[in-house]
């Protein structure tokens, strides 16, 4: 099979996305979003990072599963630098939530699971820093967004936050780990709940094109 043709199963998908993870055709109004779709991994072009979350709180199972896809992530040297606090708990949320800045607070409060990501800045076994824990936590965070997807759940990460509140609230050690970004996790929700201006921005965003991020070899001398 040709790398251009999508197997039965992805045109299906493609064909018939999934209801509430369906992009709105904004997105497909983008000629090069629409020219790539065919070729990616749908997932790439489907996740995006609605404001909109549905209250119904997670199975344990699919928590467990969730943070399992992060576990799985590659890491320099296998190092594994990321460290996941969560909850699902009320009065705990509430707290985490205090951390978070009013602007996503407005949103993220629906949602039934906050997560924080840290990342271990020295290696496990040499007190240096290891350069490399904050690509690998994005890395696992990456994973970890794509498995909710795969599952039919929705993320938002978010660093409008207050950190040394976190590492109070968590009693995470802001000498050895950096708090990387607070992550949202849920069931997509009533995009008419959110408050009007909200409302507005509940869509997939673009992004730059490839010829502004990737080039062959050496950067031009010209780049901004
Ligand atoms: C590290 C990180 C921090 C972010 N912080 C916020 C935030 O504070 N508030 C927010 O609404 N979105 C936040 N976002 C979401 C980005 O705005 C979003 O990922 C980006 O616009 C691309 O859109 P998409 O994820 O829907 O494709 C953050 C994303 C990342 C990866």
């Amino acid at each position: 099979m040709s790398i251009d043709t999508p197997s039965k199963e992805t045109s299906q998908l493609l064909l018939n996305p999934p209801p509430l993870l369906a992009p709105p055709s904004r997105m497909y109004s983008n000629t090069m979003r629409k020219s790539l779709y065919h070729k990616l991994m749908p997932a790439c072009l489907q996740r995006w990072s609605p404001r909109a979350f549905s209250a119904e709180g997670l199975a344990e199972e699919e928590v467990k599963t969730l943070f399992e896809a992060a576990r799985w992530a590659p890491s320099f040297f296998n190092e594994q630098p990321w460290r996941f606090v969560y909850t699902q708990e009320q009065k705990a949320k509430e707290h985490l939530l205090g951390a978070m800045s009013q602007s996503n607070r407005v949103w993220a409060a629906r949602a039934p699971l906050v997560a924080i990501a840290f990342s271990h800045m020295f290696y496990n076994h040499e007190a240096t820093p290891n350069r490399w824990a904050a690509f690998d936590t994005g890395a696992a965070w990456m994973s970890f967004a794509y498995q909710a997807h795969h599952m039919g759940l929705v993320t938002h990460a978010v660093a409008g936050f207050d950190e040394e509140m976190v590492y109070q609230l968590t009693g995470v050690n802001p000498d050895e780990y950096v708090a990387m970004a607070m992550i949202v996790v849920g069931r997509p929700g009533d995009p008419n709940a959110l408050p009007p201006k909200l409302r507005e921005r509940e869509h997939p965003s673009d992004r730059v094109q490839l010829a502004e991020i990737v080039y062959e070899f050496q950067l031009p001398d010209d780049l901004e």
